[in-house]
């Protein structure tokens, strides 16, 4: 039932050491791709290894996408990389807000500004939210809806479609289960109710929600079926060949 193409994004975070195993990675996942007919596949490794996925992709669609970009376009930043060397090396995501990098620091008017560099660069934004506790009563809806409302500020309506929304609740990052797929479901249905008020309808509808946290190829049909996704933000299993490419072809087969 859902009309809008499956996204897979991998989120290699901190992985892996080497770039001989990076290009094992790719290679594996390039293999995984080209069969695929419903789904489209980003990597996100670290900004060192973007090259290999860059010459690897030819023969396939596999997207290069990164972890982070900086608030100004270019200027005296040490360290730090702008939107539009991205753009301009083939870049095409970019994972903002991730709850990892919240965690250090970043804000959501941070986010906000990123997003919007990204977008004006001409890339798509993966803008992540989510909660840090899901306690019974709901505490967290309030402050999750100024979250998103906050890191979309600067994105206007006819930017929505470079927009994709990561929803990972914190703690089903890095644990050993993901969110119940029936819980997921209503939080996907809150979200889209959150950005239909501030975008409309139409518009709303058009933006890829994904899942994040703990996905593996066992529960992602569950989680999309379920949970209403339109794909899902994958760590540990982006970078394990096997996994994910099992991950691609039972995604693509829903
Ligand atoms: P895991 O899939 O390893 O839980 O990580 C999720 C994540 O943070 C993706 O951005």
């Amino acid at each position: 039932m859902p009309s809008k193409r499956k996204l897979i994004v991998g989120n290699w975070k901190v992985n892996p050491d080497s770039a001989a195993e990076a290009k094992r990675i790719i290679k594996e996942t390039k293999k995984a791709v080209a069969s695929l007919k419903r789904t489209d596949v980003v990597a996100c490794p670290p900004y060192v290894y973007s090259n290999l996925v860059l010459s690897a992709k030819s023969k396939t669609p596999l997207e290069l996408g990164v972890q982070n970009v900086w608030t100004e376009p270019r200027g005296s930043f040490t360290g730090e990389i702008g939107a539009p060397m991205l753009r301009d090396i083939g870049v095409s995501w970019v994972i903002i807000g991730h709850s990892e990098r919240r965690a250090m620091g970043e804000t959501d008017e941070q986010v906000a500004k990123k997003s919007f560099e990204v977008i004006e660069a001409g890339m798509n934004a993966i803008v992540c939210v989510g909660e840090k506790v899901h306690d019974a009563q709901g505490a967290y809806l309030d402050p999750l809806k100024e979250q998103i409302r906050n890191s979309l500020s600067k994105i206007s309506k006819k930017s929505v479609k470079q927009l994709v929304i990561a929803y990972e609740p914190v703690w089903a990052i890095g644990a050993k289960d993901a969110m119940d797929p029936a819980v997921v479901q209503e939080m996907t249905i809150f979200i889209k109710k959150v950005l239909s008020d501030i975008y409309g309808q139409d518009e709303a509808s058009s933006v890829r929600i994904l899942y994040g946290g703990s996905a593996n190829f066992r529960n992602a049909p569950e989680i999309i079926t379920k949970g209403g996704v339109d794909g899902l933000l994958v760590g540990r299993e982006s970078v394990n060949p096997s996994g994910f490419a099992e991950m691609l072809k039972v995604v693509d087969a829903l």
